[in-house]
């Protein structure tokens, strides 16, 4: 049996008629550059995620900067976040001059601690970038009261979370600004780079509309210093093909994640746990184990493929290192950093898929 970890190439099989279509309509028309399609696909995604606002980008990493610009976080401001996540969470801070200041993560949720936010908040403290990673909301309502307490602004990277529930909310409309990525093989992916910011106010949309169009409020009138971060058209015209099948998708990654963790139950496998209140769209499905490297290599040798995400934190990143943090900083980041490995997850795994890979990993403990 051979496994295929996100399958891209069988989604597109199954809805090819509508995304060639969609990509057709646009090289008719050749305006590939905010075409009608990115208006229409903002609509869409306001919609589904309940905010007042969307605004589409080149990348989450594009999301990501362009929530900062528009809050102004300027040099020496500090950003809280956390150091188990990818690169450009963090990345996007120090880019912009800023310091990110990390905070130890949950080891039930991997997601930022929120009782351990307050004590590492300054004078100097603009925001919190919260992740909710693997596809589950962080404690938002912890995190936005401290936050308001402090006058601090809260940006969700949803990057993996785009359409989970919280409470009665979702997933980039549960803060002041929630970001999200279209990467392929993201829960909600295109066919390049894309991503999403999220608002209720509207000032801040305006504001990010412009700074996506480098700054201008009016064709060559710049308002603000700002970047080229438009998503494609052509990437527009992708997602709306894609976004009405997303729902029935994300139910089927949750029936999958719910197999994998039936078949796991009585191993020494540390299985992932959604808390009651919220939802996750498992973006990764991601196990602990101690002996990592020995099951990587045996579940490779049966063709299954797994990834680690994410191997270093972000406060041992040589990038970083400017910062001073060491070893042992960050206790439960760095443990869970050592443990986690990610299974092959995406909707269309087959049962007999699910088995054959939870087979492989009690036979290799
Ligand atoms: C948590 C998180 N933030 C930000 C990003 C950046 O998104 P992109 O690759 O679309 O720039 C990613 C993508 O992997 C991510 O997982």
């Amino acid at each position: 049996m051979k496994i295929d970890f996100a399958n891209l190439q069988l989604q597109y099989q199954k809805y090819k008629d509508e995304i060639d279509k969609n990509i057709q309509k646009v090289l008719n028309r050749s305006n590939y550059i905010m075409g009608e399609e990115i208006s229409l696909l903002e609509e869409k995604l306001c919609e589904f995620a309940g905010a007042k606002y969307s605004v589409a980008c080149g990348s989450g990493t594009d999301a990501l900067i362009l929530s900062l610009l528009a809050l102004d976080i300027k040099h020496d401001d500090e950003i809280i976040t956390t150091p188990f996540t990818f690169i450009a969470t963090a990345e996007v801070i120090a880019l912009l001059g800023a310091k990110p200041v990390f905070v130890d993560i949950d080891e039930i949720t991997y997601n930022i601690d929120p009782l351990k936010i307050e004590e590492k908040i300054t004078d100097k403290t603009k925001a919190v970038i919260c992740v909710s990673l693997y596809g589950q909301p962080c404690d938002m309502d912890e995190i936005n009261k401290v936050a308001k307490k402090h006058d601090l602004k809260v940006i969700e990277d949803a990057a993996q979370s785009f359409g989970a529930v919280y409470k009665d909310k979702r997933s980039c409309d549960l803060s002041d600004i929630g970001c999200t990525s279209f990467f392929p093989a993201k829960p909600l992916g295109c066919y390049g780079d894309g991503g999403a910011v999220f608002t209720d106010n509207e000032a801040l949309a305006i504001k990010m509309k412009q700074l996506r169009v480098h700054g201008q409020d009016r064709r060559y009138h710049h308002k603000y210093i700002g970047m080229g971060a438009r998503l494609d058209t052509i990437q527009a015209a992708v997602l709306l093909a894609k976004l009405p099948h997303y729902e029935d998708e994300i139910r089927l990654r949750d029936e999958v994640a719910k197999k994998y963790t039936k078949a796991l139950k009585n191993t020494d496998v540390i299985t992932p746990v959604v808390k009651d209140d919220r939802t996750s769209v498992w973006a990764q499905y991601s196990i602990r184990v101690k002996n990592r490297d020995t099951l990587q290599q045996k579940l490779k040798e049966a063709s299954i493929p797994t990834a680690v995400h994410y191997p270093m934190p972000l406060h041992l990143q040589e990038c970083f290192s400017y910062l001073g943090y060491k070893e042992g900083d960050f206790e439960i980041a760095e443990k869970v950093s050592k443990e986690i490995m990610s299974l092959p997850m995406n909707p269309f795994l087959k049962d007999e898929e699910i088995e054959y890979i939870a087979k492989n990993i009690k036979s290799a403990l």
